[in-house]
């Protein structure tokens, strides 16, 4: 019988290195990044619907909080990928969500790439990777990357990609905040903190990609990076305290998690990982932690 609900798990990620350059005329900053997919998943169901139409629906993290309509950028990938092969689009979407929302560890481009690879399979189209990859450039620029998961090299707005190769598991713990924080108001901070410097084009550095090529999580500590922390920490100086804590605790290294406000503390090892989970939810600086290991796959078909 034929298959009638495909079930996509999708990683969170976390910028190891987030590199800003200069403002561009289309509103997005050129960057050069470090996107590595960690095992904090959302799952997403597409269930095929007789009537033409889509519906959302939402639980787990943020359940309430979010649009389900065309705000809900899910939505806006069944649509688009029923567009690009000139059908109808018809399915019933529901998303389990752990990835916490307006996070900076793109949740939302997370949904949109598992409901592409999810209605891709429920209405048997066989788009190859690139074709998928191109309708995710257009929904966000973190889309390919949640597709494409492991870790990657992004360029241009983030969404050129080159896979980059990776030894071993790094052991993180995320540090969840009560309330989001807006991806475009981190990067006008960013803006208005750098307004009487001159921006250097964005690079990534060499001692980073040596760390993640060696599997070496003391010298990936230490090189981590993200132009965007000055900003999201001036709009939430709390988060200091959370990195603070991190580095008392022994964290090889921690930084603000792309725009934020979710902190990534880097661990020897997963013991080390539950004491820095421990420590953290004891000290009650955060609403809650996560313990993760990256890198993963992108958004693929599971059960
Ligand atoms: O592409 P996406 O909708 O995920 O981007 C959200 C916002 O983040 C953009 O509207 C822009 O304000 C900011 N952004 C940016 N430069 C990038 C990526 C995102 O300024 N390279």
């Amino acid at each position: 019988m034929a298959s009638t609900s495909v079930k996509v798990r999708v990683p969170a990620k976390v910028n190891l290195q987030l590199s800003v350059g200069p403002l561009r005329p289309d509103g997005y900053h050129e960057l050069a990044t470090v996107f590595q997919a960690v095992s904090i998943f959302d799952e997403v169901t597409a269930r095929s619907r007789a009537e033409v139409g889509i519906t959302l629906t939402i639980s787990g993290e943020g359940e309430g909080d979010l649009p389900l309509d065309t705000g809900n950028l899910a939505v806006r990938a069944a649509q688009a990928l029923a567009e690009s092969v000139g059908i109808d689009a018809a399915v019933d979407l529901h998303i389990h969500k752990a990835i916490p929302i307006a996070g900076g560890m793109a949740g939302g481009s997370a949904d949109a790439a598992a409901t592409l690879v999810a209605c891709d399979a429920l209405w048997r189209l066989g788009l190859p990777r690139d074709e998928l990859t191109a309708i995710a450039a257009g929904l966000g620029a973190d889309v390919p990357f949640a597709l494409h998961g492991g870790t990657a090299i992004g360029t241009g707005r983030g969404d050129a990609l080159m896979p980059v190769l990776s030894r071993g598991t790094f052991h993180w713990v995320f540090a969840l905040a009560e309330a989001g924080l807006s991806t475009p108001a981190v990067y006008g901070q960013c803006d208005r903190l750098r307004e009487n410097s001159v921006v250097a084009d964005p690079r990534i550095s060499d001692e980073l990609m040596q760390a993640i090529r060696a599997g070496d999580a003391v010298m990936l500590g230490r090189s981590l990076s993200n132009d965007l922390q000055a900003a999201a920490l001036s709009l939430r100086p709390a988060l200091g305290q959370v990195l603070e804590m991190g580095d008392d605790l022994g964290a090889l290294g921690g930084l603000v998690s792309g725009s934020g406000p979710t902190c990534a503390l880097l661990a020897r090892d997963e013991e080390h990982a539950l004491d820095i989970a421990v420590g953290l939810s004891a000290a009650g600086v955060c609403r809650t932690v996560r313990r993760a290991s990256g890198p993963v796959v992108g958004a693929r078909v599971s059960g």
